[in-house]
């Protein structure tokens, strides 16, 4: 069975003092039965990594360079994030489609290079108001899909995180509805199983306005895998909240698959 992750976006959230105090409040109290990380601003990551020393929180980036070494100012590469012990890079997020030019082929040689140094990519997907109202939520998905999948190759999609994160709940307080979001995730699991025998290991996140109160019935659907977790994620009682929902929807999932056993 898959385990379920719940994951930290901070963001460009943050500093010193703060961080240390969300990061002492946060490891000694997330539930072993849920794999939890933070996905932390660049400067932060060795602060991050010391404070996370022996805790079971994983570390990642939210963002990576698709090339390996070199003559590229201000970039980061997948191999630096490895070296401070990152596990994870978030690639494709909305925030960088919309106001940084990340199209969905960079985001595919974001993922390629994030897996050639052993990270996890985080891959977002999502559409927009726009596209959902006029019915295009599947079409959207699927070709922001093709395009990493072409670029990774059928092979290396077992070894991707996803996140569906609607574009118009990311930061509204509106999550989407458990039944808006199932449909999603069982399109992208049937997308993963067209192209790969690994789509059922394969870890579905819903994102957007995940709160305590909203998790549950979210991380409880068929598809879903856990959340990636924005503005919540700063409040270490609402991060911890949601890693409670996650656990007892995992407890539920098991109870179920030993029922049908
Ligand atoms: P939010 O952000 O939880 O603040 O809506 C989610 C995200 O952007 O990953």
């Amino acid at each position: 069975m898959r385990r379920k992750l719940v994951v930290g976006n901070w963001k460009m959230n943050g500093d010193l003092v703060r961080n240390r105090e969300l990061l002492r409040a946060l490891s000694p109290r997330v539930p072993d039965e849920v794999d939890c990380a933070v996905c932390v601003p660049f400067p932060y990551l060795a602060q991050a990594r010391e404070l996370l020393s022996g805790a079971s929180i994983g570390l990642g980036a939210q963002d990576v360079c698709e090339f390996a070494e070199g003559a590229y100012t201000g970039e980061v590469s997948a191999a630096m994030l490895a070296d401070f012990g990152c596990r994870y890079a978030i690639v494709g997020h909305s925030e960088r489609r919309s106001m940084f030019g990340d199209d969905s082929a960079l985001v595919g040689r974001k993922a390629l290079a994030a897996m050639r140094a052993g990270l996890v990519p985080i891959l977002c997907i999502g559409e927009s108001l726009e596209e959902r109202s006029s019915g295009g939520t599947e079409a959207v998905l699927r070709g922001q899909l093709d395009a990493v999948a072409e670029i990774v190759g059928a092979s290396a999609l077992s070894e991707l995180v996803i996140a569906y994160e609607p574009v118009w709940a990311i930061g509204t307080g509106q999550a989407a509805s458990p039944a808006q979001v199932q449909r999603v995730l069982s399109f992208v699991r049937g997308w993963l199983a067209d192209r790969t025998s690994g789509a059922d290991d394969v870890r579905i996140l819903y994102g957007g306005s995940v709160k305590p109160e909203s998790a549950g019935p979210l991380f409880g659907l068929p598809d879903s895998d856990g959340g990636l977790i924005g503005a919540a994620s700063l409040i270490a009682a609402q991060f911890l909240g949601i890693c409670e929902a996650a656990r007892v929807a995992s407890r539920d999932n098991m109870r179920q698959f030993e029922g049908l056993k």
